[in-house]
């Protein structure tokens, strides 16, 4: 459903990603691993439209949209969650879930796609007239999410939804991505935290330095010694847990 084809995209001289090439099929739940600056971010900015390409192509469902506005992009059908949340803490939890109906397809279903975000989202429910900023940070997660999903999409990209949060928090959240991927949504999964990203998806790439420098199931990435060297703290020689 989703193809990048050799993208490089990058900020002025500096080449953020580079000959990036990967799929996402339809209702398929992927990951896109790797550290602190690789270009996991701009990967998914250069998808949904917010930065243009260098080289390359990206289609959606057999579209080029390599050159189009996020806006046109949104109404294809990709959903991009952004990294930090990015919720609007004056406004409250059902407006936030408004905003992220933006595309007239969504609008017309809204009030059916609010019942199912607050159904998949209980505490959303819960909080629909408090104001967001006032969320703890697993709230404001989910928040994100279900805005998210109020544009109907076919595609639901996520940069770092464990970023920040506890580690039960992050099991909560991630349960929920989950529950949404059951129900038949495509995942497009950032990820630092590779351990538990690859417990959710089927395949991954690894990112390193804007290039992708491995990709597979996520069983044998998982059971791959440079992957638990790098990003799982398993040491590759001793088979021991780092630390
Ligand atoms: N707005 C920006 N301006 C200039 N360089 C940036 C900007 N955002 C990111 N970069 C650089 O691009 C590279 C990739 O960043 P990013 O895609 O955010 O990585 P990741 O999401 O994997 O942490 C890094 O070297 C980063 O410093
Ligand atoms: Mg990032």
């Amino acid at each position: 459903m989703l193809v990048l084809s050799g993208v490089t995209a990058g900020y002025g001289p500096v080449k953020a990603v580079i000959d990036v090439s990967l799929s996402v099929g339809e209702g398929e739940a992927v990951a896109l691993l790797g550290a602190n600056g690789a270009g996991k971010s701009t990967t998914l900015r250069a998808i949904s439209g917010l930065m243009r390409l260098t080289s390359g192509t990206i289609t959606f469902a057999g579209i080029d949209i390599g050159a189009l506005p996020p806006f046109k992009i949104a109404e294809l059908g990709i959903a991009h969650v952004p990294e930090g949340r990015q919720v609007f803490p004056e406004m409250t939890v059902r407006e936030n879930l408004e905003m992220g109906a933006f595309i007239p397809r969504a609008k017309a279903e809204r009030p059916r796609t609010l019942d199912l975000v607050f159904t998949i989202f209980p505490v959303l429910a819960e909080r629909r007239g408090q104001v967001a900023g006032t969320l703890s940070g697993g709230e404001q997660q989910m928040l994100a999410v279900g805005r998210g999903l109020m544009l109907k999409p076919r595609l639901l990209m996520l940069d770092e939804p464990s970023l920040g949060l506890a580690p039960v928090v992050t099991d909560a959240t991630f349960a929920k991505i989950q529950e949404i991927h059951a129900m038949g949504m495509a995942i497009l999964l950032v990820e630092q935290n590779v351990s538990r990203a690859l417990t959710l998806v089927r395949r991954a790439y690894v990112l390193e330095s804007g290039r992708v420098v491995m990709h597979g199931a996520s069983a044998e990435l998982a059971d791959n010694k440079q992957v638990q060297a790098a990003y799982l703290g398993i040491d590759a020689t001793e088979g021991r847990v780092r630390r």
